[in-house]
């Protein structure tokens, strides 16, 4: 018989919407569970809304609806997304269901009696508005240490020391506002798991499994360490009640990966199946697929609670990176927080399985999202290299032999090609089982080339013009493509489903398994080829807004002097603000002037410049102009020989120029780098990428003729 696999992603949160970092998860989770099942195992993904949590009671009260209403929408907007991205979970269910209750009660039951629970009492800060305990995401208040103001209770964002939440100056509460009279220090008994007592188990754990080398390393280090886990939190919650309470319940991360068994249980209940042959059963694989921000729950938290109950523990904790965008975690205020729904509005969601897929490897490596690299990814691998073989194959054998196929040739050639292909497909086979996508992809595209370059070097269309016995040839090459394209079609299913079903449905197969992958094809006749994607024209640049190149800001001319070995050009000084760029908060430099040159001579008198808000680029490379360092350049609008300096004396000094979204760091621009940015002025505006430039004091107006230039 064989064993039995369970798959799980991560359970995320739900409330809120799918972002492209979720769907990383679920990409990697789905293209290796449909591996599996290509394969013929016996395979089984379960997944589940993580329901429970402070956030979601606040969220719901927010817009005042119950907890259960709340979870019950996005559990359908999830539902939507896992949907159109081809996710094939087999059940996803919720955290807030009877049996997650009953395994979470067993669980911590069981814990209990075995001795690994104790109650303490701990003091907390208590919002007497609210009414309620403030954890420590809920404080904040100015850093002891630097004094940066509006810090979380538990570590400060801006000089990153943590500390405890008592010793947070002016500590308030950020749900209600009200400031440190309406605190108080309260006690309260609370539930401990003793992690410690697990201590040699899952050292041993650790070493013994095959996990991630890169994970084991610092699990170990931390082992040295472990604390107490406090397991129960005060009312109002939005959580299971722990037995015998009656205001207090499960700390929402020991419910949570129990979760995994109640989504399991709730799948064999309606398919007549035994939960304990997941969980109970040594032979049975569990395999989680994580991100790396939850990596101390899922390695150490959580065996030691199925330690306690005595169920299986996982054979593999498969960790990815993040998602980043542009380089950077995605971020709100800067338009990179992408929803897997707006991403749906403008892309089609195989490019993403395709994309996330080639950059997915067995390490813990974030993988960025840059726009020029994802349409070069789908142009010239997806669509020249694979979709065109397939468009080009197909069409040739409708065009010339009404879709009717032959035998293969067995020459010297094609057995050539064949041992090489097979030489592929099992490396392939590797890579899929260890999770490496981005070597499946690399394999798989190398596959097309060689059917690509098989059917150049056979030359079909020369071919075609011959004798019978020649076009009997060609016949017998186009076979051979097509069994290529077969190949194609089952290797590339796990990672587009899609467009493996349209392909096989073109040359007449449905429903292969890993076991079809071979040099024989039954299809006699094959159907009507049609292009599997359409190319992407342009980047989707509504989807991530382009980081800006250019910190153009708002400055003052404070100084004019003639320079004094140059008879054009004047030396300034400017004040650029109290907005100072980021790189100069860092290093607390004061508000200083900055000095410049400046070839504006010819145009402007001294007088005409003095006091003068202009527009001025920050990040230019400095410079040495004949024996004065410049550090930056005011800008003015050109035509021909007309120059004109943007005047704005209605925005604010220092302020930061922008399109969409404004940047927090710049990159240092040469002045050729500089040059190549295009700017345009039309209707009184200065245009980049047809959009207006503003400030946030609003857009700037700058009195030029049309199609005038920016230097
Ligand atoms: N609810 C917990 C998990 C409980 S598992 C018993 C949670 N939820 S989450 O919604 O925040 O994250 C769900 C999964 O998505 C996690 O594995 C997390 O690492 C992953 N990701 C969240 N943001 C991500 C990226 N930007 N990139 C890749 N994965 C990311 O944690
Ligand atoms: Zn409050």
């Amino acid at each position: 018989m064989k064993h039995k696999i369970l798959v799980t992603s991560a359970l995320p949160y739900a409330n809120g919407l799918f972002h492209l970092g979720h769907m990383v998860e679920f990409i990697q989770t789905d293209l290796f569970v449909r591996y599996l099942r290509l394969k013929g195992k016996d395979v089984i993904y379960c997944c589940a809304d993580d329901t429970h949590g402070t956030p979601i009671e606040l969220k719901a009260r927010e817009l005042n609806i119950t907890p259960e209403k709340l979870i019950e929408q996005f559990y359908h907007e999830h539902l939507k997304d896992l949907k159109q991205f081809n996710i094939s979970y087999d059940n996803y269910y919720s955290t807030n269901s009877h049996e997650n209750k009953a395994f979470s009660e067993y669980v911590f039951t069981k814990a209990k009696e075995k001795g690994h629970i104790y109650q303490k009492e701990v003091e907390q800060l208590y919002c007497n508005t609210c009414r309620r305990f403030l954890p420590d995401r809920f404080i904040k208040g100015t850093c002891p240490k630097c004094k940066a103001e509006d810090q979380y209770g538990d570590v400060c964002e801006s000089c990153s020391t943590s500390y405890r939440t008592t010793d947070i100056i002016n500590p308030y509460c950020s749900i209600c506002k009200s400031k440190e009279a309406k605190l108080e220090l309260k006690k309260s008994l609370h539930y401990f798991f003793k992690l410690q007592d697990f201590k040699n188990k899952l050292n041993k754990y650790l070493v013994t499994s095959n996990f991630q080398q890169q994970v084991v390393n610092f699990l170990i280090n931390w082992l040295d360490n472990l604390e107490d886990w406090c397991i129960s939190r005060d009312g109002p919650y939005f959580g299971f009640k722990i037995p015998g309470e009656t205001d207090k319940y499960f700390y929402v991360w020991l419910d949570a990966p129990i979760g995994y068994i109640a989504s399991t249980a709730n799948y064999c209940q309606n398919n007549k199946l035994d939960v304990y042959d997941y969980w109970k059963q040594e032979t049975t694989e569990i395999i989680h697929f994580i991100g790396k921000d939850i990596i101390y729950f899922h390695f150490l938290f959580w065996p030691a609670l199925l330690m306690c109950a005595d169920f299986s523990l996982p054979k593999q904790i498969r960790v990815h990176g993040f998602l980043t965008i542009n380089g950077e975690k995605m971020s709100k205020s800067r338009g990179t927080f992408i929803t897997a729904r707006k991403y749906l509005e403008h892309l089609h969601p195989e490019f993403l399985r395709f994309y996330v897929a080639s950059n997915l490897t067995s390490a813990v490596e974030d993988i960025n999202l840059d726009m020029q690299d994802f349409k070069d990814k789908i142009n010239n691998e997806l669509i020249a290299n694979i979709g065109n073989f397939c468009y080009r194959t197909i069409s040739f054998v409708n065009n010339n032999f009404d879709g009717e196929l032959s035998t293969i040739g067995a020459s010297y050639n094609e057995l050539n090609y064949k041992a090489e292909i097979e030489k592929k497909i099992e490396l392939i086979d590797k890579h899929y089982e260890k999770g490496d996508s981005r070597e499946v992809i690399k394999e798989i595209l190398a596959i097309s080339t060689l059917g690509n370059k098989y059917v150049q070097d056979c030359q079909p269309w020369q071919l075609i013009k011959g004798d019978k016995q020649e076009k009997e040839k060609t016949q017998q090459v186009m076979t051979f493509a097509i069994v290529i394209l077969k190949n194609l079609s089952i290797l590339m299913q796990p990672i587009l489903p899609e467009a493996a079903a349209q392909l096989q449905h073109q040359i007449n197969l449905e429903s292969l398994s890993w076991n079809h992958l071979d040099f024989s094809i039954h299809a006699k006749k094959i159907n009507k080829g049609e292009p599997l994607f359409k190319k992407l024209e342009d980047e989707p640049a509504a989807l991530i807004p382009k980081k800006l190149p250019f910190e153009i800001r708002v400055v003052q001319i404070k100084e004019v002097q003639q320079h004094p070995n140059a008879d054009r050009l004047y030396h300034l000084k400017v004040d650029i603000g109290t907005e100072q760029s980021a790189a100069q908060q860092q290093e607390h430099q004061q508000i200083q002037l900055r000095e410049l040159v400046a070839g504006l001579k010819e145009h402007y008198t001294p007088e005409q410049l003095i006091n003068k808000k202009v527009l001025m680029l920050c990040n230019l490379e400095p410079a040495d102009i004949r024996g004065i360092k410049s550090n930056g350049m005011i800008l003015v609008t050109a035509k021909g020989k007309k120059i004109k300096l943007i005047e704005v004396a209605d925005h604010k000094l220092g302020e930061l120029v922008y399109t969409d979204h404004k940047e927090n760091s710049f990159a240092q621009l040469s002045y050729n780098d500089f040059k190549k940015i295009k700017f345009v002025t039309k209707n009184k505006h200065i245009l980049y990428e047809d959009k207006p430039l503003k400030t946030d004091s609003g857009i700037i107006n700058h009195d030029f003729e049309d199609n005038g230039i920016v230097q």
